[in-house]
């Protein structure tokens, strides 16, 4: 089966990103797998699940541990109940995991994106009514390949004192996330797609990128094309985000672009994204860490988890849910009573949380 054919029922599932309201209230109770994570996690799940509840979303969860597991060969993975709770389901929603920096080992966050294949992070950038910041008119969203280049993992040392790493990108990969970049304008009316890159110094692998860009251009003629250097893309960012609308690069630009992105419209305690892979599988998830500075003092602002879990009831057509949760979160950043430290105000995140169900609707 062709690249296109892998994840055109994916993509009909993106539609409901921009599709209009339905008027439907679905009652079958769809089985979400739930990773609480490290840190805040456990106290923004618990937001996200005490809200769904009181907005009786039909999801059930399904909690699973993901304490790694370090094989013989040094690899790491995910326990199996992790993954089998993944297959059955589909759809998961993750809080935030701790990664010892320079302990050997391998981030969670990408053992669980190689493990289920999860090939484009997707982040939308919209700014909240409301909520003030430099630009009140943000609307772009970015996606990251997010299975190769820089983040492959493949370091060595060359001798004492030089080490090496490698960025790998192949032919593969990128096509997909550039169909997948394509796809997703098409499909949400977005008008155009701009490939971010550094061709001009990395000849060949992100001329590569490019190239599957381009080609994927011709055939997607009815979207607009551009192609910016990132260091340009970063000058635009910050000084006129609304030029800029869907925007495809490699996994490290996109790592640092997207976390820009979601400085212009308030920061990461209120960014959601979603980690695409095939067949509808997909991950989503706070794009925060697991702020071990306040953990455990209901300070966190689950907002992100809850954003993350709003594109999630779109990812699998609860358009109506997500439509009543969404409100009722902007409602109460925008009302500034009940918010909590990170947005300037002084609520807990408990008390953040029942504002929000007591502004459903
Ligand atoms: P961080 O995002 O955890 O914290 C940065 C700052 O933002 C802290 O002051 C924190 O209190 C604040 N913050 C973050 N989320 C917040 C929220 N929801 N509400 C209020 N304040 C919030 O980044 P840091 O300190 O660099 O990383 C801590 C740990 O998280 C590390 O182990 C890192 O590897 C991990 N991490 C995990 C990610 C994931 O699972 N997706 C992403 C980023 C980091």
């Amino acid at each position: 089966m062709n690249v296109l054919g892998r994840y055109t029922r994916l993509l009909g599932n993106l539609r409901s990103f921009s599709a209009p309201k339905r008027q439907h209230l679905s009652t079958t109770t769809q089985t979400v797998t739930l990773i609480e994570g490290d840190g805040i996690g456990p106290e923004i799940s618990a937001a996200v699940q005490d809200i769904f509840a009181a907005a009786k979303v039909p999801v059930a969860w399904e909690k699973v541990n993901v304490k790694p597991i370090v094989l013989p060969d040094g690899h790491t993975t995910v326990p199996d109940e992790c993954i089998q709770s993944m297959k059955r389901n589909k759809i998961g929603l993750k809080g935030p995991l701790e990664t010892q920096i320079g302990k050997g080992a391998v981030s969670l966050n990408l053992t669980l994106r190689r493990t289920f294949n999860l090939f484009a992070n997707l982040r939308p950038c919209r700014s909240i009514e409301g909520y003030q910041t430099a630009y009140s008119d943000v609307d772009l969203v970015t996606i990251r390949e997010n299975t190769e280049g820089e983040y492959s993992g493949i370091e060595h040392e060359v001798v004492d004192g030089v080490v090496q790493s490698i960025k790998l990108i192949t032919r593969e990969a990128s096509q997909r996330v550039a169909e997948f970049a394509f796809q997703y304008a098409r499909n949400n009316n977005r008008k155009t797609v701009t490939a971010v890159h550094k061709a001009n110094i990395m000849r060949m692998t992100d001329g590569l990128f490019l190239s599957c860009c381009r080609d994927m251009a011709e055939k997607y003629s009815d979207v607009e094309y551009h192609e910016m250097f990132l260091d340009t893309c970063c000058l635009n960012l910050v000084q006129d985000p609304t030029q800029l609308d869907v925007l495809v690069m490699p996994n490290l630009y996109g790592d640092i672009l997207s976390d820009l992105c979601a400085g212009l419209v308030g920061g990461l305690g209120v960014t959601p994204s979603g980690n695409i892979g095939f067949d509808g599988v997909a991950l989503f998830e706070a794009v925060h860490g697991t702020a071990p500075d306040i953990a455990g003092q209901d300070k966190a602002n689950p907002t992100a988890l809850l954003l993350s879990a709003i594109m999630m009831l779109r990812h699998i057509d609860l358009q109506e849910h997500a439509s009543r949760i969404e409100d009722a979160v902007f409602k109460t950043i925008r009302e500034e009573k009940v918010i909590t430290g990170d947005l300037k105000g002084t609520a807990k995140c408990s008390e953040y949380t029942q504002e929000i169900i007591n502004n459903l609707n």
